[in-house]
């Protein structure tokens, strides 16, 4: 049995108290989902201490949006992964869409930020997904196939191990158009296929999430695929009552 888990990426949205608010209002509605779910959240830096605070006695878990390449030392604005554990987070999100696109991350900053959180004892959450160009013309297999490749191939087993994937199409982040079912399920069943080939049989445990327009109306038919393990969520995460909806999809 392969974890299930929700995830919500809360990107550069609520400030301090609000974010504080929406875990507190997530931490509510817990008890609703069933305890088979994973449930994560994703503040922007500067809240995740305040919201780690308020989660402590829950087992909600909270993650980061990012970390840097290098352990410590002079690169003013950065945030190490040390840091981020030493705070209480338990993952990361790494290759985010609008990372790779708006600051130009590429597998080889990636290598170095997955090397910083294995490290560091966080769990990456590493995001692949090709954009509408890519789908269009048929390459989208191709794309996620090198994304995985070039990063998650340099990983040792035990790395691997615990390591969770999202595949979020370009297309369908903040677009209210989400891939079907069956997309899903075809591209995610050849992810894992991909893992396969190079970790056999530990592939089958590697919990895949689906992100791009998730919500509560459609994020059980989503979830009810064969190789759909959870769920990366960026709009609908705003919203507490949102949120827990898709996390009881499950
Ligand atoms: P939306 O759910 O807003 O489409 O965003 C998905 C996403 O990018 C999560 O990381």
């Amino acid at each position: 049995m392969r974890r299930k888990i929700v995830a919500g990426n809360w990107k550069m949205n609520t400030l301090p108290a609000e974010g504080i608010e929406l875990a507190c209002g997530v931490a509510k509605g817990k008890g609703e989902v069933c305890d088979c779910v994973n449930l994560i959240v994703c503040p922007p830096f500067t809240h995740l201490y305040s919201v780690i605070d308020r989660l402590r006695d829950t087992d909600i878990a909270v993650g980061a949006q990012d970390c840097a390449t290098e352990v410590k030392g002079a690169y003013t604005g950065e945030v190490s992964a040390q840091m981020l554990a030493a705070l209480g987070c338990e993952y990361v999100i790494l290759g985010h869409s609008e990372r790779r696109q708006y600051y130009g991350e590429t597998s080889e900053t990636l290598n170095k930020k997955m090397a910083r959180a294995y490290e560091s004892h966080l769990t990456p959450i590493y995001c692949v997904g090709e954009n509408l160009e890519e789908r269009e013309s048929n390459r989208h297999f191709e794309v996620v196939k090198a994304q995985i490749e070039e990063v998650v191939f340099n990983l040792t087993d035990l790395q691997f191990s615990k390591l969770v994937i999202a595949y979020e199409p370009v297309w369908a982040i903040g677009t209210g158009k989400t891939a079907t079912a069956e997309q899903a399920q075809e591209i995610h069943a050849y992810i894992r296929e991909v893992l396969r080939s190079k970790f056999g049989a530990a592939a089958e445990q590697c919990p895949i999430l689906y992100g791009g327009s998730c919500k509560p109306s459609n994020a059980a038919e989503i979830f009810s695929q064969e190789d759909v393990d959870g769920g990366l969520i960026g709009g609908a995460a705003l919203k507490a009552e949102d949120f827990i909806a898709i996390g009881k999809a499950f």
